[in-house]
């Protein structure tokens, strides 16, 4: 381990690494250090990600999960154990946005498919986590988001399962203190992502608006809560669990 690649022989797990917010944690791990198992059910954008990790020469392995699936989940996780050895960051990222509806005609089927992703895949990944590491100590970040801490308007399922998130995250930190595993949530606000810029594609107006209630007026951008994910994985954070940490520019204060 060097100054400048503290994460070298540190095995780190990214779900949701096809892309946006993921991808952008994936590459930091990989310039930092450590070897990067790249977790998506996206196989082309995962490869994309390994291709680009590989390029810098860094270790990268694409693992096709669907977070939501409890049996994937374990199998991902004995696979990252038997081929390297442990684990000792993970990042819960994987998640979707679901349907933009009104509350009282929500579908349930929306609902049910973001609470699974959301929230039961965090749950998931999280219990197979606190086994893996439980021997070697760890860091977990769950990504939650700013509708973890407000409710958005015609976003119930999402609201819901980013507060959940941060339940759980809470629930854990206090239960895995005992074996050194550190649990902890990033809170982004808007970033662009191909999961975010279909809200404002052609709709200035909208952007607009977003971005008055953002003191900072802009939006993030990924690599701002990769490098938040980043440190709440490092020494530098040693003493820090049970979090949820905003990365909003302001907004929710
Ligand atoms: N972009 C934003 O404005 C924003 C704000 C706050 C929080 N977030 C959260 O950040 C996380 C990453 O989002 P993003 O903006 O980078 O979106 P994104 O769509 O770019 O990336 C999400 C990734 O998750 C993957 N994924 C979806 N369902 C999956 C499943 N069942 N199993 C495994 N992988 C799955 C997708 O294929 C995709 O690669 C999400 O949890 C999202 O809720 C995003």
């Amino acid at each position: 381990m060097t100054a400048d690649k503290p994460f070298t022989q540190k095995i780190a797990l990214i779900t949701g690494a096809a892309s946006g917010i993921g991808r952008a944690t994936a590459s930091r791990f990989a310039a930092l250090g450590a070897a990067v198992i790249v977790c998506d059910v996206d196989e082309k954008g995962g490869a994309e990600t390994v291709r680009l990790l590989q390029k810098t020469g860094a270790v990268a392995h694409f693992a096709d999960c669907d977070v939501a699936d409890a049996g994937a989940v374990a199998q991902l996780h004995d696979e990252i154990v038997s081929r390297f050895g442990r684990l000792d960051c993970a990042v819960n990222n994987a998640g979707i946005g679901g349907p933009w509806e009104r509350f009282e005609s929500y579908p349930h089927d929306g609902w049910e498919r973001v609470l699974a992703v959301n929230l039961s895949g965090v749950f998931y990944c999280m219990q197979e986590q606190i086994k893996r590491m439980a021997d070697s100590s760890g860091a977990i970040v769950n990504v939650s988001s700013i509708a973890g801490k407000r409710g958005l308007p015609n976003q119930a399922a999402y609201t819901a399962s980013k507060h959940g998130v941060i339940g759980l995250t809470r629930v854990a930190a206090q239960e895995a203190a005992r074996y050194n595993i550190r649990v902890n949530a990033v809170c982004p606000v808007y970033t662009h992502t191909p999961l975010f810029e279909p809200l404002i594609a052609g709709n200035p107006r909208r952007a607009e608006k977003m971005m008055e209630r953002i003191p900072m007026r802009r939006f993030a951008q990924p690599q701002e809560i990769a490098d938040t994910v980043i440190w709440l994985c490092s020494e530098q954070s040693g003493f820090i669990t049970g979090q949820a940490l905003n990365v909003d520019g302001g907004m929710t204060v």
